[in-house]
């Protein structure tokens, strides 16, 4: 069966690249560092594999739609997944093996995995936990299965996904012992434009792209204006100015995303809307 074989990938050079179906596919790489995705890689993908490889451990890149962490009336089925094309870029950026799962891999129906406790980053800060309900709960369902069968001894997540980042960190801090590992965080990597790139940017049609670049102008403007709840209605106009679904646009404390804010500590502006149906979300530091 071609799922369960590895498939040792002809790359130029001479060298190879693994790609990694199974439980048992994945003990030779235990310790690596680990760049989980849902595939449709672009550059912020391959950046976060590039700043894996810089610390120094092989990098594992898994490619899998997860599909507890959609709602009903998200893309699940329509998500893209161009596996050819993901395994080559991954490889160009530098990642040793790419772990591509199947469905009962990471959800065995006689065994189901065990999800950690939702630390409050996920439940409380009414961002996307109130707009995406399921979601942080299927995130760290699959994130822990994952770790859980790669034990890395890194894993690189994105800041372009703020609260997920929070969210993982948080997990990985609780059990230390189930999760012995340390989390690097990736900048955000954006079009020369400043439109943060995702992998749900390829739906955005006609003036839809440039409407969406009132995210980072309107993350831009948070950043001149000191007063918070000021900066927050500059940021509802610039949004709205370009005919944003705004579902919120504030400054929390970046760690705990929640308000009040420590005095001292360092702040994040969040924005979430959607250019007609499609939905972005971006950040930055104030
Ligand atoms: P996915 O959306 O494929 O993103 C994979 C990783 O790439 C995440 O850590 C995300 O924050 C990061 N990323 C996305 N866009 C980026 C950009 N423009 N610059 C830098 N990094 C970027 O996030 C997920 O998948 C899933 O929720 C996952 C964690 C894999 C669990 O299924």
């Amino acid at each position: 069966m071609i799922a369960c074989d590895v498939v040792q990938m002809r790359v130029p050079h001479g060298t190879r690249m693994d790609t990694l179906h199974t439980i048992d596919d994945l003990v030779p790489w235990h310790g690596c560092t680990f760049v989980p995705t849902m595939g449709a890689l672009h550059a912020g993908h391959c950046a976060l594999i590039r700043q894996g490889v810089s610390s120094g451990h092989p990098v594992v890149v898994s490619i899998f739609v997860n599909p507890s962490q959609f709602a009903p009336h998200e893309d699940f089925n329509s998500y893209p997944r161009p596996l050819e094309a993901d395994i080559a870029a991954a490889q160009a950026a530098g990642a040793a093996a790419v772990f591509v799962p199947t469905m009962e891999t990471i959800y065995p129906t006689d065994d189901p995995p065990v999800t950690p406790p939702l630390p409050s980053v996920a439940t409380a800060p009414g961002l996307e936990d109130q707009w995406r309900p399921d979601f942080f709960a299927g995130v760290c369902q699959v994130v822990a299965r994952l770790f859980d069968l790669v034990q890395p001894s890194h894993a690189v997540f994105g800041e372009k996904d703020w609260q997920q980042l929070q969210v993982l960190t948080a997990i990985v801090q609780a059990d230390t012992s189930r999760f012995p590992l340390q989390i690097i965080s990736g900048e955000t990597v954006r079009d020369a434009d400043g439109l943060a790139l995702s992998s749900r940017n390829a739906y955005l049609r006609g003036d839809q792209r440039h409407r969406a670049l009132a995210l980072h102008r309107a993350l831009q403007i948070a950043q001149s204006v000191p007063d918070v709840q000021e900066a927050q209605q500059a940021m509802l106009a610039e949004l709205a100015a370009a005919a944003l679904n705004v579902h919120y646009a504030v400054i929390r404390d970046a760690a705990t995303l929640e308000t009040p804010m420590d005095p001292h500590g360092p702040r994040r502006a969040l924005i979430a809307g959607s250019v007609d149906s499609i939905r972005l979300i971006d950040n930055g530091p104030v």
